[in-house]
C-alpha cells in the first residue's frame, strides 16, 4: 500500500534517516520499533507530508507521491496521530477536529450542525463522554490524546499512522483504541503503530520493522517474537538487568512529611490529599504507586510548594520545618521535582541544552551579577557527560533531542541545583527500553551519593525495579506501605484500587 524507497533526511549536524526502505502492506498493523532518536517520528512525518524535503521516493498504491504539506497527504488518504499533541487549547473539540477541513453549506457558510454531529459520532465511537463543544484546555491530557485519535479517524483514510498514541491514556482507553484498530485492520487499512510499551506491540502488531540510528536493520512477523528479542533487535545487544544488590542507606531522615492535606476547589467535599505522612531517608529510593487520580502528582506538587493556598501540614528537611510557598523556596531548601510533563513543565523547548540545564541555578553561573557563558557551557558539559546526554553540542535546541535525552536534560537541570531530595514524576514516560534502564541505573547511582529519591510511577514493573520501599496511594490517602521484599504486583494493586467504587 505504502512503500518508502531509500528515504534520507538530515537536520543540521544530524543524519536522522539514511536510505530507509520499507513496505507497509494493507490489512496489517506494522510496528516500527527503535530506540529514542532512531528516526521513527521523522520517517512518519515524511510519509504524512510534514517534511516535504527528503531524499528518496514514496509510493502510494504503486504510484509515486510527493506531498508538499500534511493536507495533501490527508487528501490522498494518509492520516497521522502525532506523538506530540497538536491541538489548539482555546478551540472546541469540534473546531479542532475540523480545523482546515471545515464543512460548509451551499452559501460557503460553516455548517456547524453537521460538524458537531460528526464529532459527536466520533466521540461515541471512542467512548469519550464529553460534549463536542468542550474547549481542549478543559480536557485532561489523556482525553486530549483521544481527540487527537478522533482527528485521524475523521476521514476515511487508507493509511493510518499512530506515533505513540497511548503515551497518556489509561488502560480502558487503550482497549477502546485497540478494538478500533482491529476494525480498521479488518477493513483492509494499512496501520503503522509506534510505541515504547512493548506489551502493546505483542497484542496489536502483525509485523515489525526495526530502525536503528536512522537505518532499517530488520523486519519480520511478530509471531514467536518475545520481549527480550524485541529489545535486542532495537539496541543491537542484550541489556543487563539492574543490579540492586547491597542497597545501603543512612538512618537520617532527610525529608519528613506530616499530615499533608490539599483541598480541592469543590467546596471541600473531597480532599486531593488527606493527611499524608511519610519520611524519606538519606540515600533511600521511595516508590509511590497509585492509579490515575490517586493524588500522587498533587503530593509532589505540594511538597514543591506549588499549591501554598490549599495545602496544610508540615514538611521537614533535615529535621527542620520549612514553609514552602513556591518552587523557588523548595529548591533553596534542597527539594526538586522532575515533572510528569517534561515538554510543558520541565523544559523550555526553544532554548538550548545549556540554558535549560542552568535555568534553575542561575546563581552558579553568575559572575559579578552577569551571566558567564563559559561557566554555563562548562556546567552543561559536566552533566551531558555524567548523564550521557546525546546531543551534538550544548547549543542544540532541546526540542530537537529525542525523548529520552530531553528527559535527561530535565534531570540535569534538577541535579544542577545540588538537591537533597529528588522527586521524579513518571520519569520514563515515552522512553525506550534501553534508555529506561539507563535512567534506573542513574537513579540508583544518585541514591548512592546520599540523595533521597521519590519516584512516582503508574508502571508497576518500574516501581518494583527501583524502590527500596513502596507507598501506595488511593483517593488522596496512603493505603499501604511495603518493603522491597514484601512488595509484589498483587498486593500493590489491591491497595491502589479505590474503595468507593
Ligand atoms: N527538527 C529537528 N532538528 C534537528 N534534529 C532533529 C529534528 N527532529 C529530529 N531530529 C533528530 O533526528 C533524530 C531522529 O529523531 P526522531 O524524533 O525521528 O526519533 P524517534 O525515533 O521518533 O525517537 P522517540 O522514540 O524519542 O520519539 C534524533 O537524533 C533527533 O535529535
Ligand atoms: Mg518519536
Amino acid at each position: 500500500m505504502l512503500v518508502a524507497e531509500k528515504i534520507g533526511k538530515r537536520f543540521a549536524g544530524v543524519v536522522a534517516l539514511n536510505e530507509v526502505s520499507m513496505e507497509l502492506p494493507p490489512a496489517k498493523v506494522t510496528a516500527i520499533i527503535g530506540e529514542n532518536g532512531a528516526g521513527k517520528s521523522t520517517l512518519m512525518k515524511i510519509l504524512s507530508g510534514v517534511y516535504p524535503e527528503y531524499e528518496g521516493r514514496i509510493l502510494l498504491d504503486g504510484k509515486e507521491v510527493r506531498f508538499s504539506n500534511p493536507k495533501e497527504a490527508q487528501e490522498k488518504g494518509i492520516a497521522i496521530i502525532h506523538q506530540e499533541l497538536n491541538l489548539i487549547p482555546d478551540l472546541s473539540i469540534t473546531e479542532n477536529i475540523f480545523l482546515g477541513r471545515e464543512i460548509t453549506n451551499g452559501w460557503d457558510m460553516l455548517d456547524k450542525k453537521s460538524m458537531r454531529q460528526k464529532t459527536q459520532e466520533l466521540l461515541n465511537r471512542l467512548k469519550l463522554e464529553v460534549s463536542p463543544d468542550t474547549l481542549i484546555r478543559d480536557l485532561k491530557v489523556g482525553q486530549q490524546q483521544v481527540v487527537e485519535i478522533a482527528k485521524a479517524l475523521l476521514t476515511d483514510s487508507q493509511v493510518i499512522i499512530m506515533d505513540e498514541p497511548t503515551s497518556a491514556i489509561s488502560d480502558h482507553e487503550v482497549e477502546v483504541l485497540f478494538s478500533i484498530i482491529e476494525n480498521l485492520r479488518n477493513d483492509g487499512k494499512t496501520i503503522v503503530y509506534i510505541s515504547h510499551k512493548l506489551d502493546e506491540l505483542f497484542r496489536i502488531a502483525d509485523r515489525y520493522v526495526v530502525l536503528r540510528d536512522g537505518q532499517v536493520t530488520e523486519s519480520g512477523s511478530m509471531e514467536g517474537v518475545n520481549h527480550d528479542a524485541i529489545i535486542k533487535k532495537m539496541v543491537g545487544r542484550e541489556i543487563k538487568a539492574l543490579d540492586r544488590e547491597q542497597r545501603k542507606f543512612g538512618e537520617r531522615e532527610i525529608l519528613q512529611v506530616q499530615n499533608l492535606c490539599l483541598e480541592l476547589n469543590n467546596g471541600g467535599r473531597q480532599k486531593a490529599l488527606d493527611k499524608v505522612s511519610f519520611s524519606l531517608r538519606q540515600g533511600e529510593i521511595l516508590g509511590i504507586f497509585g492509579l490515575m487520580g490517586a493524588g500522587r502528582t498533587e503530593l509532589l506538587e505540594c511538597i514543591l510548594g506549588i499549591h501554598p493556598a490549599g495545602c496544610s501540614g508540615n514538611i521537614l528537611v533535615n529535621g527542620e520545618v520549612v514553609k514552602l510557598r513556591s518552587p523557588q523556596e523548595a529548591i533553596k531548601s534542597g527539594i526538586v521535582l522532575v515533572p510528569e510533563d517534561r515538554k510543558k513543565d520541565g523544559l523550555v523547548l526553544g532554548l538550548d541544552v545549556k540554558t535549560n540545564i542552568s535555568l534553575s541555578t542561575i546563581r552558579r553561573i553568575l559572575q559579578s551579577g552577569f551571566l558567564n557563558r563559559n561557566r554555563e557551557t562548562k556546567l552543561a558539559e559536566e552533566y551531558t557527560q555524567s548523564l550521557r546526554i546525546k546531543t551534538p553540542s550544548p547549543n542544540q535546541q532541546v526540542k530537537n533531542l529525542s525523548g529520552g535525552n530531553q528527559q535527561k536534560v530535565v534531570l540535569a537541570r534538577c541535579l544542577a541545583t545540588n538537591p537533597k531530595v529528588l522527586m521524579l514524576d513518571e520519569p520514563t514516560r515515552g522512553i525506550d527500553a534501553n534508555a529506561k534502564n539507563e535512567i534506573y541505573k542513574l537513579i540508583l547511582e544518585l541514591s548512592q551519593s546520599g540523595l533521597g529519591i521519590i519516584v512516582v510511577s503508574s508502571e508497576l514493573p518500574e516501581i518494583l525495579a527501583v524502590s527500596d520501599r513502596i507507598l501506595v496511594m488511593s483517593e488522596g490517602k496512603i493505603t499501604a506501605e511495603f518493603s522491597a521484599e514484601e512488595a509484589n504486583e498483587d498486593n500493590i494493586l489491591k491497595a491502589a484500587i479505590p474503595k468507593t467504587i
